[in-house]
């Protein structure tokens, strides 16, 4: 029997110190992302050969806009080269690409080589490579009481009978299944506005790596905490388990 214990099903990362990566080497920090972009493809990869199902990437957040920009720009247009150029090895490698996020305010050219992207990939089985981009967790719950909203008024739905089930159907990807463990690098201990609905159980995994120096070997390291933290919760509700008998 597999236990929750064994791997993850669905990992989410927030990419994050792409800025002080370039910094720290006295670089613009465009070039942090364009490194980023590199790490990104090497954990995709390593993600296809751990036979992870899920992999989320938090490429841009809601609250990116306010960045200045010139570095939006530059980000809009690293996504679309992204998309454009990587998609035969996505393929090939038999990941199903998704965009995670509001399409509003995203440049019609980046949404266009998305779409293409989801489309060439949407039978693919071996990862889900979910890309949050223009990304808000709270956003997503907000988006997804509207639609119940809407559902309910056209008299689809019965909005007393809604479960916490349902409600992750009017998400966005609602075919994904909870995140399991959630990696962030650049130190940070923040969420972030990620994943919110759906990190209920996360396993939570910090690392003062920078994004793009975070190779598959570090991704082996954040699997491993996992383990052991849910190996340590597994044997905690036992011994519980065993007191709770026995004083009764
Ligand atoms: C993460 O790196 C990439 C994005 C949020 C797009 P940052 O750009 O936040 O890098 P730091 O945190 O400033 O180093
Ligand atoms: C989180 O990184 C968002 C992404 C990685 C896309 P940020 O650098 O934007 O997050 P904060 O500002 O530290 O919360
Ligand atoms: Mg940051």
């Amino acid at each position: 029997m597999t236990s929750r214990s064994d791997i993850p099903h669905h990992i989410g990362v927030i990419m994050d110190g792409n800025g002080r990566w370039a910094q720290s080497r006295g670089q613009p920090r465009i070039t942090g992302h364009q490194a980023g972009v590199e790490a990104a493809r090497g954990i995709v990869n390593a993600c296809v050969e751990l036979h992870i199902q899920v992999l989320t990437l938090y490429v841009f957040s809601t609250e990116n806009w306010k960045r200045p920009l010139g570095e939006v720009s530059f980000l809009m247009r690293l996504a679309e080269k992204y998309a454009l150029e990587e998609i035969d090895e996505l393929h090939q490698n038999g990941v199903r690409v998704q965009h995670m996020g509001q399409r509003e305010k995203l440049p019609p050219t980046l949404l266009d080589s998305l779409d293409k992207l989801a489309a060439q990939t949407k039978n693919n089985k071996r990862l889900t490579l979910n890309l949050a981009i223009n990304y808000s967790g709270r956003v997503e719950i907000l988006n997804a009481a509207a639609l119940i909203i809407q559902a309910h008024l056209k008299g689809e739905i019965n909005i007393d009978d809604i479960s916490p089930m349902d409600f992750t159907y009017f998400l966005y990807c609602p075919d994904v299944p909870d995140v399991d463990l959630i990696i962030r690098t650049g130190g940070e201990k923040r969420l972030s506005n990620f994943l919110l609905w759906r990190s209920v159980e996360a396993v939570y995994w910090s690392t003062p790596i920078y994004w793009p120096d975070f190779h598959p070997q570090d991704l082996s390291e954040a699997i491993k905490f996992y383990k052991d933290q849910n190996m340590q919760l597994e044997n905690e509700t036992r011994i519980f388990g065993a007191n709770h008998k026995q004083n009764n």
